[in-house]
């Protein structure tokens, strides 16, 4: 996630925004830079790397710059580079910006601003629409540029602008990634988060989505969409610099769960015409050809990767008819797979830098396969090396254990097996519509999901199984992999030793591992085979196991079954994993803290295997 600070006051801005990026560090960057009000110019100072990095260029930098605008970028458009470093200014050099978000129309803007109104680009990110959008409506008001700037905009924006014309002002607007006001005595802050601000104000107002905000040394100002001045309480921030980097939150992890709507709904953002029920990854680009003449997929990961690419397969198969083959990365890579033409490799990794899982992609792109990247990391590796990438955009991942990050590749799967259906054809009348309609309504299921009440069930079922040394995770058909993945959590996590079995391999010898009270976690969503799981659990409760079963809504025999039960909102059996998983998270989480081990930072594991 991007970091965003502007300061005007009297004080010396350029250390007040470099300390000020440093405290957002924790959010993951790729490069740095600020905009200072110097000598009546807005001077800007980037680099593709470190804070540390951008201090050095600014040791010579004279004293007395009163205001200034500063970002670490988390690159979504455009890799690290110095170009596409931030701020941007406008064509005069009279304007300048910081921007955090996604700015979903951006093509067509550029479009616009390059073919109607003659501006050149130096970037290739979304931003730098933005930056040439408020000089083409600037008429000697910055507020008002940036008004008129964004009624023409579709995304997501946390924007800080400033112009040479106006010393001492910066304009701000909100519209779903944070920003925040600092008050100062003589001075004003605004951060995209609060550890930046606590060194120097406890005083915040929180800008809610569709506002916008002028500050100068002396006001702050905050308005509505068109343009009125409204009233906004100020509070009090409590919070030490390490609970505001969580948030609030305990931990990274349980953060990063409670992130999932807003990553799922940034990962499908741009990627979906809700409109004509269709899906819409534009950065795909396969022929009508090469997508008929697919005849297998290879999907190649390591860990919770690998548990996303389980679910992939089954989706995948059934919306576009391709048969898909899963591999653990560090088997694919030794075990000569049959690579040839008319196949392609699918290889999922978060960070984009695990060694398995890069040898995986150019092994098959050493047979001449195409290879279609899923990560979360702009510049990472695998990203770099791929044909294709899709990013997830679930925004940096702090945590070991990988949650958010899981859950956007599931999406992106999802996109991907109807992207891949549309083409070749082999989806049903109505189903694209359908499946749509389902992702959509995803994020607001999650909420649902992490609801307090259904939080403090997981958290007062782990009372009883972290006393347990051992767990079993069972599910059939889509409710196997998340079986898969929630064992991998409380693994990870707690330290539980914990065993996923395909429910009807139950009989067939981990049956006799079943005990009296031992936990097993039961996923039920599939309809399809609801009967034959019903039967499992029946087995596991004819030995004495307790089973915490995690169901949909209208699945009422298994409530009568299972010793406890979780409801998930009724959703297309097909999409089920989306949600089942969460409640498997927060049992390993909390699992964890019952048992005292480190959340964040699990013994033994690294957050990126870089090595084999
Ligand atoms: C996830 O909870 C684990 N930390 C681990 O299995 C991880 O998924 C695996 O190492 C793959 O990492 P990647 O997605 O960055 O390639």
């Amino acid at each position: 996630m991007c970091g965003i600070v502007g300061y005007t006051g009297t004080r010396e801005a350029r250390d007040i925004l470099i300390d000020g990026l440093k405290k957002l560090e924790y959010r993951g960057y790729d490069s740095a830079g600020v905009a200072l009000q110097q000598d009546g110019e807005l001077v800007i100072t980037k680099a593709a790397g470190s804070v540390a990095d951008l201090e050095k260029k600014l040791v010579n930098n004279s004293k007395n710059i009163n205001m200034g605008i500063g970002h670490t970028r988390w690159a979504t458009h455009g890799r690290p580079s110095d170009q596409n470093a931030p701020p941007h200014s406008s064509a005069s050099g009279e304007i300048s910006i910081v921007h955090n978000g996604i700015i979903e129309n951006h093509r067509f803007l550029r479009k616009w601003l390059t073919e109607e109104a003659g501006y050149t680009f130096r970037s290739e990110t979304d931003t730098e629409v933005l930056v040439h959008l408020i000089e083409e409506h600037y008429t000697g008001d910055l507020l008002d540029a940036v008004l008129e700037a964004i009624s023409g905009v579709e995304g997501s924006y946390a924007l800080v602008a400033a112009s040479s014309r106006e010393p001492g002002r910066l304009v701000c607007a909100r519209q779903d990634s944070p920003l925040i006001v600092g008050f100062g005595e003589g001075e004003n802050f605004i951060a995209s988060d609060i550890p930046a601000l606590l060194a120097h104000t406890r005083k915040t107002c929180i800008l809610e989505d569709g506002e916008f905000a002028s500050l100068t040394a002396e006001s702050v100002e905050i308005y509505d969409a068109e343009g009125r001045l409204l009233e906004k309480e100020t509070f009090e921030v409590t919070w030490d610099i390490e609970a505001a980097e969580k948030n609030g939150y305990k931990h990274f992890m349980l953060k990063e769960i409670m992130e999932q709507p807003v990553a799922i709904r940034e990962t499908m953002r741009q990627r979906i015409d809700a409109a004509k029920g269709k899906v819409d990854p534009t950065e795909l680009d396969f022929s009508s050809e090469e997508l008929a003449r697919l005849e297998k997929i290879y999907i190649v990961a390591c860990g919770t990767a690998y548990h996303a690419g389980l679910i992939g397969k089954v989706v995948v198969e059934q919306l576009a008819g391709i048969p898909v083959e899963v591999d653990v990365a560090s088997e694919f890579r030794y075990r000569n797979p049959m690579l040839g033409e008319n196949q392609l490799a699918i290889v999922i990794s978060q960070s984009g830098e695990t060694a398995d899982t890069l040898a995986a992609l150019r092994l098959a792109r050493s047979k001449g396969v195409k290879v279609l990247a899923i990560t979360n990391v702009v510049g990472s590796t695998v990203s770099r090396e791929a044909d294709q990438v899709l990013f997830t955009w679930a925004g940096p991942e702090i945590a070991v254990a990988s949650t958010k990050a899981y859950l956007t590749q599931l999406i992106v799967l999802y996109l991907v097996a109807l992207y891949l259906g549309e083409g070749r054809g082999t989806l049903e009348p109505g189903q694209s519509a359908e499946l749509v309609e389902g992702l959509l309504a995803l994020p607001e299921q999650l909420k649902a999901i992490l609801s307090e009440e259904n939080t403090a069930k997981l958290c007062a079922y782990c009372d009883h199984l972290s006393g347990w040394g051992s767990a079993f995770f069972i599910g059939r058909n889509l409710d196997y992999p998340v079986a898969m993945e929630g064992a991998l959590k409380l693994k990870e996590i707690s330290y539980i030793h914990a065993e996923a079995c395909a429910a009807g391999e139950l009989k067939h010898g981990p049956l006799a591992l079943i005990e009296e009270g031992l936990p097993v976690i039961a996923l039920v969503t599939q309809e399809a085979v609801l009967d034959k799981t019903l039967s499992n659990i029946q087995e596991i409760n004819a030995r004495g196991g307790a089973v915490f079963a995690i169901t949909q809504e209208g699945f009422d025999d298994v409530g009568r079954q299972a010793s406890s039960v979780f409801t998930i909102p009724p959703v297309n059996d097909i999409l089920a994993p989306v949600l089942s998983v969460v409640p498997t998270q927060l049992i390993a989480y909390y699992a964890a803290l019952a048992r005292g081990s480190s959340v964040d930072k699990p013994r033994n594991l690294a957050k990126s295997v870089t090595v084999e």
